[in-house]
C-alpha cells in the first residue's frame, strides 16, 4: 500500500508537535555550574543537628557572556542512584516535569557568578537515604536553563549519607512537632531562638545558657529546627493579582500578572534583611474545607495554604512584575496570591497577599481542564484526525478496487 505524502507529513508533524510540548530537559541544560558540599568526613549526618555547607559558582571557563539571563538559582537535596533502585517514587526523568530526583528545596538565591555559600542545616523530616546537591539555574521567564551538581555525571563521587527519618514516619513528622528531637539530636538554630525571644519581648544574649528553652512556646520553635511562624511575620509587602474579584480563570491558557513591592508607608530600612521573594498561589478558605492536605498552620514548616509556586526573585523593593500562565496542574479552586520575603537565612520575615486578611476579597477562580498532560492532548487530537483521515483513505481505496474489479 502507497500512503500518500500528504497522510506522511501529517504523521509526522503530530509526532514533532507531541514531543515539542513536553518541558524543560536536563539534558538540555548546559552544566556551567561548579558545585561542591563540605560535610564532616566519613560521617553519617544526623537531622536536626548536622550541617552540609554548599557552594557554588559559573565555570569560569565559559564564555563570560553566556549567563545574562540567569536570575535565580534553586538549591535542591537529589537522592543518590543507590537510594533510587526499586523507588518509582524517587525515579530519575530526564524531562524536569516528571524528575523525581530531587524532591527537597535547600534554598532559592540571586543568581551570583562567585563566591556563593550555604550553610544548611539538615530539617527534621529527611528520610535516611544518600544524596547530593544539585543546584538549578532559572531565567526570568521561571525556566531552568542551567545547573551544576556536587557530583559527577554518573552520581557516584562526593555522596553523602543521612541518617533521617524511617519512610513511614515521613508523614508523621510532618504532622506533629517533635519535641524529642531538642533533646534526641538537639536542635541548634540561632535564628529560630532570636525570632522567639523577640516575640516574646525578652532580649536574652545567649539563650542557651539562660533555660528559657524550658518555655513551652520557644520550644516549639526550636523542636522543627525552623520555626517560623505566620503570624510573626509582617505585613509589609504590597501585592496585587491582575484579576477582579471571582473572575474565572483556565489553568493551562490563562494568565495571571502579579506586581509586588514593599508598602511604602513601612520606614526605610524594613527591608534590609529581605534576600528573596517567593510568590505562591494559594488556596481561599471555603477550598480548604474538609481537606486537612490544604490547611493553614501557623507553623510555616506545616502550612499547606499555599502549595503552588508561581515564581521566586532576588527582593526588590518596587517594578516587580510577573505573568504568570496558570500551570495544568493546578487543580480548581479559589485562590489567592501571597508573596514572602525570605532573609539571608532562608527564613521566612514577611509577606503580602492579593486579599484582605480574612481571605475575602479579590479572589481567583481556577477551572482546571481534565487531569491530562499536554502532549497527550496534542496527540489524542492528532490521532483523531488520523484516523478519519485513514478511515476515508481506505475507503475510497476499497471504493476503487471495487470499480477495477467490476
Ligand atoms: C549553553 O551555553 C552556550 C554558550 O556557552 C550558549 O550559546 C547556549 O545558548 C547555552 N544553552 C542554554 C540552553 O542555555
Ligand atoms: C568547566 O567547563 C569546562 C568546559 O566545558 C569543562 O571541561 C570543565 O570540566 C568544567 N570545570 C568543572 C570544574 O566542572
Ligand atoms: C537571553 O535572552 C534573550 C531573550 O530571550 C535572548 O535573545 C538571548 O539570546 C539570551 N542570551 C543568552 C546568553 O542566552
Ligand atoms: C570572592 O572572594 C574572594 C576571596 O574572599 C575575593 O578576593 C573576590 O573578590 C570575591 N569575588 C567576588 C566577585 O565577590
Ligand atoms: C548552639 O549554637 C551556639 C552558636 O553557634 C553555641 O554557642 C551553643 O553552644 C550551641 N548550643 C548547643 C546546645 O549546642
Ligand atoms: C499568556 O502569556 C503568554 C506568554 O506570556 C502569552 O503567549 C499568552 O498569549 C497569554 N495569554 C493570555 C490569555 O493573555
Ligand atoms: C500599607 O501599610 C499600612 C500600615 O500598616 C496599611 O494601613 C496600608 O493598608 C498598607 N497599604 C497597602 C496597599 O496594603
Ligand atoms: C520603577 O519604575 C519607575 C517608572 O518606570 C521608575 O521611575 C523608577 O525609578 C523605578 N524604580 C526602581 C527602584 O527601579
Amino acid at each position: 500500500m502507497e500512503v500518500h505524502p500528504a497522510l506522511l507529513l501529517f504523521l509526522l508533524s503530530c509526532l514533532a508537535t507531541t514531543s515539542y510540548a513536553h518541558n524543560v530537559h536536563l539534558s538540555a541544560l548546559n552544566q556551567s555550574l561548579i558545585v561542591s558540599t563540605t560535610t564532616a568526613p566519613n560521617k553519617v549526618l544526623k537531622i536536626g543537628l548536622d550541617q552540609v555547607t554548599i557552594t557554588w559558582s559559573y565555570n569560569d571557563t565559559l564564555p563570560r557572556s553566556a549567563d545574562t539571563n540567569y536570575t535565580t538559582v534553586e538549591v535542591k537535596l537529589c537522592y543518590a542512584p543507590v537510594s533510587q533502585s526499586g523507588r518509582d517514587d524517587r525515579k530519575t526523568d530526564d524531562s524536569l516535569d516528571n524528575d523525581k530526583t530531587c524532591p527537597f528545596d535547600i534554598t532559592d538565591e540571586p543568581y551570583k557568578r562567585s563566591n556563593n555559600s550555604y550553610v544548611w542545616t539538615i530539617p527534621s523530616d529527611i528520610p535516611t537515604a544518600t544524596y547530593f546537591v544539585r543546584v538549578y539555574v532559572i531565567n526570568a521567564k521561571n525556566h531552568e536553563i542551567a545547573y551544576g551538581q556536587s557530583t559527577n555525571s554518573v552520581k557516584a563521587s562526593n555522596l553523602f549519607q543521612i541518617e533521617g527519618v524511617a519512610d513511614d514516619q515521613v508523614q508523621a513528622s510532618a504532622s506533629q512537632p517533635m519535641l524529642g528531637s531538642f533533646f534526641g539530636y538537639g536542635v541548634n538554630d540561632t535564628t529560630s531562638l532570636t525570632l522567639c525571644l523577640r516575640d516574646q519581648g525578652l532580649a536574652l544574649v545567649n539563650p542557651w545558657s539562660s533555660g528559657f528553652c524550658n518555655q513551652e512556646k520557644c520550644m516549639k520553635y526550636v523542636s522543627t529546627g525552623y520555626g517560623v511562624t505566620f503570624s510573626s511575620l509582617q505585613r509589609s509587602l504590597v501585592v496585587t493579582a491582575s484579576t477582579t474579584n471571582n473572575q474565572v480563570l483556565k489553568a493551562g491558557e490563562d494568565n495571571i500578572t502579579v506586581t509586588w513591592g514593599l508598602n511604602q508607608t513601612f520606614p526605610a530600612g524594613t527591608d534590609s534583611a529581605y534576600k528573596t521573594v517567593k510568590v505562591k498561589l494559594c488556596y481561599a478558605p471555603i477550598s480548604q474545607k474538609d481537606r486537612s492536605w490544604r490547611k493553614t498552620v501557623d507553623e510555616m514548616k506545616k502550612d499547606k495554604t499555599c502549595q503552588h509556586k508561581i515564581v521566586s526573585r532576588p527582593y526588590s523593593a518596587s517594578n516587580n512584575s510577573f505573568s504568570w500562565t496558570i500551570l495544568r496542574d493546578v487543580p480548581s479552586a479559589t485562590y489567592f496570591v501571597r508573596a514572602y520575603a525570605f532573609n539571608a537565612d532562608g527564613h521566612e520575615v514577611a509577606f503580602g497577599q492579593s486579599t484582605n486578611a480574612q481571605k475575602a476579597t479579590n479572589l481567583i477562580e481556577v477551572q482546571a481542564i481534565t487531569g491530562r498532560h499536554v502532549s497527550l492532548d496534542i496527540a489524542s487530537v492528532c490521532f483523531s484526525a488520523f484516523s478519519v483521515v485513514a478511515l476515508a483513505g481506505f475507503f475510497y481505496m476499497e471504493k476503487s478496487k471495487g470499480k477495477a474489479s467490476k
